[in-house]
């Protein structure tokens, strides 16, 4: 069986657009890999090392934001990057074999230093590609589902494990390089018609919103700006409604549009239908959440026996590792 590896920073609870972009196709990718997930509060810390209580806190509500969407336990190995000394180990040793101009010139380094507004770069932060190409190696990932920003990071994670395996393999393969595994769902936009759902946005439906908090959110959600009487035709390529049901409602989509065109359905019932929708998707969810919110303990379980097995994974490779390195007594 493959291995993938993905996962989540714990820097807040999960959204619908982590939903549509990666947590659905992990729920399927389970069955067919062997599936670590990582719970990532280390890299959290590049951009919230100011906040460890939200940190900490973000730990049990990422584990159960991915659980609650039907990822099982007793089949994934989800582990929290903190406790996986291999992973340290990994990010000093990778470090040498980075250029930092490469890290400047990373596309997705340089979008977030904008978007974070940065002007004085942590190492940490500048960083951060060459830490998470340490999670990924440390268990021998095969492939890694992300999303295209993260393109740039499974580039250089190749990159690394290609100079680590010339320089100390003597012909032999230490590291395997890894893939990325694309998921082509189009990004979904925020509430606000903001090009991104994003937790820092203010403009997300999250997995743990209540039925009511999810009917107020889609309420307050931009159409048309230029449909102001029910009675004007709509244009539905520029309402933020109208995406939603496509990613949530596919099969009314198309008849949704053409109500809207023709002026036979208002945006106040429009969204009544997608709230509705949204709501039967998440309430499955709800259950599921409800169930585990209860149960911390069994929780905490769940990602310790994880990291144990992630350890016990990641102890082997360093011995390689070290061995390859001539870092040894
Ligand atoms: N950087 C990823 C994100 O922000 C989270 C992450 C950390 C990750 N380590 C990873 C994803 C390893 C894939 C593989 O979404």
């Amino acid at each position: 069986m493959k291995r993938i590896l993905t996962g989540d920073r714990t820097t807040g609870r999960l959204h619908l657009g982590h939903y549509v972009g990666s947590l659905q196709n992990r729920v399927k990718l389970q069955e067919e890999y062997d599936t670590f997930i990582i719970l990532a509060d280390v890299q959290a810390l590049t951009t919230h090392f100011e906040r460890p209580e939200l940190i900490n806190k973000s730990i049990y509500d990422v584990a159960i934001d991915n659980l609650s969407v039907g990822l099982n336990p007793n089949r994934i190995t989800m582990f929290l990057q903190s406790k996986i000394g291999a992973i340290a180990e990994l990010t000093v040793f990778y470090s040498m074999l980075v250029s930092v101009n490469s890290l400047r010139h990373n596309p997705t380094i340089k979008t977030e230093v904008t978007q974070y507004g940065y002007d004085d770069l942590s190492y940490g932060f500048l960083g951060y590609p060459v830490s998470q190409a340490a999670d990924i190696t440390f268990c021998s990932a095969d492939l890694v589902p992300v999303g295209e920003d993260q393109l740039p990071h499974i580039e250089q994670a190749r990159k690394i494990v290609r100079r680590f395996n010339d320089l100390y393999g003597n012909g032999k393969i230490i590291i395997k390089q890894p893939d990325a595994l694309i998921s082509n769902t189009p990004r979904l936009i925020g509430l606000d018609g903001n090009s991104k759902m994003g937790k820092s946005l203010g403009n997300a439906i999250y997995l743990s919103d209540t039925s009511e908090e999810v009917n107020l959110k889609v309420r307050s959600a931009i159409t048309d700006k230029n449909r102001i009487k029910r009675t004007d035709p709509g244009n539905p390529e520029v309402c933020t409604v109208s995406k939603y049901h496509e990613a949530f409602n596919c099969s009314e989509y198309q008849n949704i549009c053409e109500m809207c065109r023709s002026a036979s359905i208002g945006c106040a019932a429009c969204k009544t239908l997608l709230s509705k929708k949204i709501n039967s998707l998440l309430a499955p969810f709800r259950e599921k959440r409800a169930y585990y919110e209860e149960r911390k303990a069994e929780v905490r379980d769940i990602i310790l026996a994880g990291s144990n097995r992630a350890n016990l994974i990641g102890n082997e490779t360093m011995e390689v590792v070290k061995k390859a390195m001539s870092i040894y007594m």
